[in-house]
């Protein structure tokens, strides 16, 4: 009886799981805590990651370098999905309404911030300027995005 009793429960369990997976498009499954906590800890990750590239290119270790300039570009490729228009507030985001209120420059910002990384990696070995090639391809590209789309803190 009572073994029938978990089967009947457990197929009522599995049909709403199967249903739930089904009505719900795929970027709604993340909850706005899970998005803005998760750009965060992304940005925070890159600045590391950028401090780290610094480090290595001015010891000539190019090639460990290399491939975190390249998990940097597709972490910022990666970020440009994490704005969706309900996540403008709440959990100390400092994420500005300009960022929805012009998208698409936004996104290109993004876009470039990333493409540059993977021109860093080409460039890196080859040029007798290291700081100011990090400098323009590099970090001018996080101060263009957080002085018109970050609050000031
Ligand atoms: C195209 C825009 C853009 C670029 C490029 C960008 N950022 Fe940001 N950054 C943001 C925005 C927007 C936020 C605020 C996110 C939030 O609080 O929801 C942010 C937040 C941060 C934070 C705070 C994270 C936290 O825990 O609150 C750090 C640190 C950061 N960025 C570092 C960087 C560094 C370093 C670079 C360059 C190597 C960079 N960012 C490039 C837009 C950008």
């Amino acid at each position: 009886m009572i073994l029938k009793y978990n089967i009947v429960i457990l197929k009522y369990i599995s049909l709403i799981l199967i249903l739930l997976t089904f009505s719900f498009p795929a970027n709604s499954e993340l909850s706005v805590e899970e998005i803005i906590k998760g750009r965060k800890a992304i940005f925070s990750k890159n600045y590391k990651t950028a401090k780290r590239v610094q480090i290595l290119s001015s010891k000539g270790e190019f090639e460990k370098a290399k491939s975190l300039m390249l998990e940097m570009s597709d972490n910022y490729k990666a970020l440009i999905e994490l704005f969706p228009e309900n996540t403008n507030k709440g959990f100390k985001t400092e994420a500005l309404p300009t960022i929805w209120e012009n998208k698409n420059e936004f996104n290109d910002l993004m876009t470039k911030a990333s493409n540059n990384m993977v021109k860093l990696s080409e460039v890196i070995n080859e040029t007798d300027n290291i700081k100011g090639t990090l400098t323009s391809l590099m970090w001018s590209n996080c101060k263009a995005c957080h002085s018109k789309f970050r609050e000031e803190h």
